[in-house]
């Protein structure tokens, strides 16, 4: 599957926030070459094109035409993912595409109808599967660490809302922020059985007026019969959030958060404790990034199967419809037939 350098050549779909880092990320890989980058907004794409070194194309046909570029990374907003999946994967390319697939079960399952057939290599990019901490938490729950789960708490709280243009097409706060929650939840605990979910708005107006809420709790049944504890908001003035404990028969995992620097200051008045802890997502998971695309490849060059696939992803969605369906009806949801993916 690589060029003849060796080097796996990518195309890149989406030069906005996440774009341009997966784009980085793909230039400071070894076994990785960004060949060219699209973006219906052109500017855009020039100046990721500029700053990647890599040619700014005018149209999807130019990447998905180039028998030279057998990779494909999607970073284009949510409701292009699909479209662009089947089209890539329709080409031939193997396939990384940012979470979620889409905000539309219909229309994730007609993809699936029209590809599917093709056997594609596709990756769907819940990179918090690739945490070195949360990777080491479910190591250790599969090695019986604290014997069998039976409770499951996630905080995932974000420092500050996302920009008043990403939240528009973004689906709201549980399909698109608490869709990583839902996945890490079925990674480390198994397949969820019952959703339980309550919205609030309680940090910014903007939320509400689109008609989205910015603060939740929610409790999850697995099909084991552990239970599982999610909390967000969407404000959060010390930092961005992320810890992660599992509660077993013979103990407890933690994961904590993490911080620019282990520092303590101790002075005549006192002690100041550590730097507030990292400031955003990019900063909190960029190896995760880089360990996500580094798995990518691994999976193109040896033939094997992504670990974050679109089946998994799929469920992922599924529980995220639940959950709305039960922050609406005030009702704790059953979610028939789960199991599906990895
Ligand atoms: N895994 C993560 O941690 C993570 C974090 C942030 C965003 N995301 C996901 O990444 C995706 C993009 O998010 P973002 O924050 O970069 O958004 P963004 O708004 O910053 O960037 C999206 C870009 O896609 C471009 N675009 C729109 N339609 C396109 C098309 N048809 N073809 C090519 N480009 C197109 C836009 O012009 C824009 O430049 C979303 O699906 C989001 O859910 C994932």
């Amino acid at each position: 599957m690589t060029s003849s350098n060796n080097m796996l050549n990518f195309g890149l779909f989406g030069c906005g926030r996440i774009g341009r880092m997966h784009g980085r990320n793909i230039t400071l890989n070894s076994r990785a070459r960004l060949a060219a980058c699209y973006d219906v907004a052109a500017d855009a794409a020039r100046q990721a094109g500029a700053a990647l070194g890599c040619t700014a194309v005018a149209s999807i046909d130019d990447i998905l035409g180039d028998p030279a570029i057998k990779a494909v990374l999607i970073a284009s907003s949510t409701d292009t993912h699909v479209e662009l999946i089947r089209a890539s994967a329709r080409a031939g390319k193997a396939v990384f595409c940012e979470k979620p697939i889409d905000l539309d079960m219909a229309l994730v399952d007609a993809c699936w109808r029209d590809i599917g057939s093709l056997d594609p290599l596709l990756m769907i990019g819940f990179n918090r599967r690739f945490d070195p901490e949360f990777r080491s938490v479910k190591e250790r729950l599969d090695a019986g660490a604290i014997g069998s789960i039976e409770q499951v708490v996630i905080t995932n709280r974000d420092p500050a809302p996302p920009p008043p243009t990403y939240l528009r097409e973004s689906g709201g706060l549980l399909h698109d922020f608490t869709i990583h929650d839902f996945d890490m939840a079925r990674y480390l605990a198994g397949e969820i059985v019952e959703v339980s979910a309550f919205g609030a708005n309680l940090v910014d107006p903007m939320f509400r007026e689109a008609d989205d809420i910015d603060t939740a709790m929610l409790v999850l049944r697995t099909a084991g019969g552990a239970l599982v504890h999610i909390n967000n908001t969407r404000r959060c003035v010390y930092g961005y959030d992320q810890r992660i404990e599992v509660f077993g028969a013979k103990g407890m995992l933690q994961a904590g958060n993490r911080h620019p620097s282990t520092v303590e200051v101790w002075t005549a008045d006192g002690t100041r404790a550590r730097d507030p802890v990292m400031p955003g997502f990019m900063s909190r998971y960029d190896d995760s990034y880089r360990a996500e695309l580094d798995h990518f490849i691994d999976c193109v060059v040896n033939g094997t199967k992504p670990i974050t696939d679109f089946a998994s992803a799929r469920e992922a969605l599924r529980i995220a419809d639940a959950a709305v369906a039960s922050m609406k009806s005030g009702k704790t949801m059953r979610l028939e037939g789960a199991g599906r993916g990895s």
